[in-house]
This record gives C-alpha cells, structure tokens and sequence, in this order.
C-alpha cells in the first residue's frame, strides 16, 4: 500500500523535527563543551547521533513505501544557555513536543489505515518513553545535587560515562 499524502507530509514534517533536534543537542553539547563539561558535551553529542539515526530511519521507511523525502529548513537552534539545570529542563521539555508529535503522526497513520505505518511508529513511540524518562532523571539529579562546582563536575562525570547505544 503507497503512503497516503496526508502520512507522507506528517512523516517528512517529522524527518524535520528529527534533525532540528539533533542540530538543538550539538548546539547544546557545544555550549557545554565551551563551558568545561565534557561529559554533558559528550551525552549531548550521543543524543545528536542518535537524533539523526531516528530522521533517517523514517527517510528509509518513506522510501520503502514508495514515497518521496522532502526536506524542509532546519531551524537556527539556542546557542547560550543559563546553566545546566535549564539546558536540560530545555531537553525534557523538548522530548515532550517531539513526543506529541509523534503521537499526532500516529493519530495520522490510524485514521489512514496505515497499519505498516503504525507498526514503524511503535518503536518511536517505545523510544520517547525512554528518551523522556532519561531527561527526567538528569534534571532531577541537577536539582538534587544543586549548582556547586563539585556537584556539577560529579553530574559531568556521570553524563561523560554515557555508553554508546
Ligand atoms: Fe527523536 Fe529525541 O526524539
């Protein structure tokens, strides 16, 4: 079944979404970078990979249904940010949109008949769970610890140890 142009626009609206985040969490990791945490500079950096593997992995389905990738503009993200603690309340609260998104994408797929298509959207939907859930626990690590430099360098140390996968 050839995707339906109301699912084939909502898809490459999300293809967009995707890599605006991935270019928001370099930006971040830049910041972070600039700022002495290296480890947030690297789990910002990881989650920019893993953004674009998520745009990439609906260009493929896009494709694999016989229809067509449009890109659109990417969005100039944040530079600056205040702190860690808001930079991080930024990603949660950015996690949360894309998760809508994504539900609104799946809404789009049911009222199609698309079942290929919601099958596809299931891993997304699994994946935001997750994504939310570790942006929820660095914030809240951050506002546990509070804003010392020792507290800081501890969180830095343990975002730094972020496994790959
Ligand atoms: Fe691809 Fe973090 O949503």
């Amino acid at each position: 079944m050839k995707l339906e142009s109301k699912v084939q626009k909502a898809m490459n609206e999300q293809i967009n979404k995707e890599l605006y985040s991935s270019y928001l969490y370099l930006a971040m990791s830049a910041w972070c970078e600039s700022e002495g945490y290296p480890g947030c500079a690297k789990w910002l950096s990881m989650q920019h990979d893993e953004e674009r593997e998520h745009a990439m992995k609906i260009y493929h389905f896009i494709h694999e249904r016989g229809g067509r990738v449009e890109l659109a503009g990417i969005d100039t993200p944040k530079a600056e940010f205040k702190n860690l603690t808001l930079l991080f309340t930024m990603v949660l609260e950015h996690e949360q949109k894309v998760s809508a998104s994504i539900t609104a994408l799946y809404e789009t797929a049911v009222k199609a008949n698309d079942y290929a298509s919601q099958i596809m959207l299931q891993w997304f939907i699994t994946e935001q769970v997750e994504e939310e859930k570790n942006a929820h626990e660095i914030v809240d690590l951050l506002k546990k610890v509070g804003e010392s430099p020792v507290s800081l360098m501890m969180v830095d140390r343990q975002l730094g140890a972020r496994a790959a996968g």
